[in-house]
């Protein structure tokens, strides 16, 4: 008999592409392992089809799997991210960092000036790596996510300037 291995956990393996519809599914299938509210493929569509979307994902090639996802939007000289995430079991391998990385270039390119994102104050795996990328805090929204039955958390805005060193 034989035992169903699981993927290899190994870095080399996992390459980024650019996001296409084809992939609405599996990132569906992903950011709903991730945030505590799933949204549906159909918004993931909607999402990849509008004009400005840049979205990457991140793939196993041997099992043909997205581990990770980044989704962000152009608009003028600004770029904002506007979900991402990393599969659990392939969190702290740099994925997330390549994937920042992937869209930061990508609004470069599009010349964008500033890259925005939205955080929750109580997301520490995401702040330490907004941080070591070079993100600031210019706003706050108050009680922005519920969390019942405990206290509202404050989400974060932060900003990352782009363009040349
Ligand atoms: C945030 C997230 C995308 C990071 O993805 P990742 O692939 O694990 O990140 P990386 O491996 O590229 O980490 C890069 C750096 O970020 C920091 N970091 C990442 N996860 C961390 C953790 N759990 N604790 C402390 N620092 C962390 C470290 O500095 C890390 O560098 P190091 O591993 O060399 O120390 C992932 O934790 C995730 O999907 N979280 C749930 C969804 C989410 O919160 N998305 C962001 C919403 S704003």
């Amino acid at each position: 008999m034989t035992v169903p291995q699981p993927p290899v956990r190994d870095k080399r393996l996992v390459s980024l592409l650019w996001a296409t519809m084809e992939h609405a599914e599996s990132i569906a299938q992903c950011h709903a392992t991730l945030f505590p509210e799933a949204w549906s493929v159909d918004s993931f569509r909607q999402l990849l089809a509008h004009p400005g979307s840049v979205a990457l994902v991140a793939r196993h090639g041997l099992a043909q799997e997205t581990v990770g996802f980044i989704i962000g939007q152009l608009a003028a000289d600004e770029a904002e991210i506007l979900t991402f995430g990393v599969d659990k079991d392939w969190q702290r391998l740099g994925i997330g960092r390549r994937l920042i990385e992937g869209l930061e270039r990508a609004a470069v390119r599009s010349e964008a000036k500033k890259l925005f994102l939205e955080v929750a104050e109580d997301n520490l795996p995401a702040l330490v790596l907004y941080s070591r990328k070079g993100f600031k805090e210019v706003g706050r929204r108050k009680g922005y996510y519920q969390r019942p039955p405990g206290p509202p958390v404050d989400a974060l805005n932060l900003v990352l300037p782009l363009g040349p060193a």
